[in-house]
């Protein structure tokens, strides 16, 4: 198996994350009145890495990292649905250390669903409160984590 990490290059690559992120996590069940916004500016900031995770050749997962401060925001991180657990999320995980590492960054932090913190504890992220603001508005039903470099 061959992963790649691959930063959005092309439309084509833009069209394949939200297509995933579509399938993933702006679903109708966890996000009912949402209109997904294919020109957010979270995403055209263009001080925010976005990736798709390919392997062999085919986009299978998804996330986007924004530097702040010593380190970096891991966020909507999606595997498609039919390929979840057969080990794609850790190795995306990897990946964007190695990422991020390579930047010299040496922290990085996420807000995870309530269902995806055992995913992540598994990997070495611990419970950190480290954006009151994001937990009291979009994040509210999050756990923040943290994980050192
Ligand atoms: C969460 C997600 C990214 C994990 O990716 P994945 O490819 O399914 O995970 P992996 O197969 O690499 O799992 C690694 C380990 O975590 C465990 N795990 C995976 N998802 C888990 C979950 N939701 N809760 C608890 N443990 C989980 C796996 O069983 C595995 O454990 P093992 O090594 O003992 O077998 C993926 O399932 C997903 O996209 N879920 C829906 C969207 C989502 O919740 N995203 C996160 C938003 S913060």
């Amino acid at each position: 198996m061959a992963y790649e990490l691959r930063e959005l290059a092309t439309p084509e690559d833009w069209e394949g994350m939200h297509r995933i992120r579509l399938q993933v996590l702006f679903t109708p069940e966890r996000h009912p009145n949402l209109v997904y916004n294919r020109a957010h500016p979270h995403d055209t900031d263009p001080a925010h890495f976005k990736f798709l995770l390919v392997l062999d050749g085919e986009p299978i997962g998804t996330t986007r990292l924004d530097p702040r401060g010593e380190g970096g925001i891991v966020r909507l991180v999606g595997i498609v649905p039919h390929l979840q657990r057969r080990g794609h999320g850790s190795a995306l995980e990897r990946l964007v250390i190695e990422f991020a590492r390579a930047r010299g960054m040496t922290r990085l932090w996420l807000n995870a669903a309530k269902e995806a913190v055992g995913f992540y504890e598994k990997l070495g992220w611990t419970p950190l409160v480290w954006d009151e603001e994001e937990l009291a508005t979009f994040a509210a039903n999050c756990v923040q984590m943290t994980k050192p470099l």
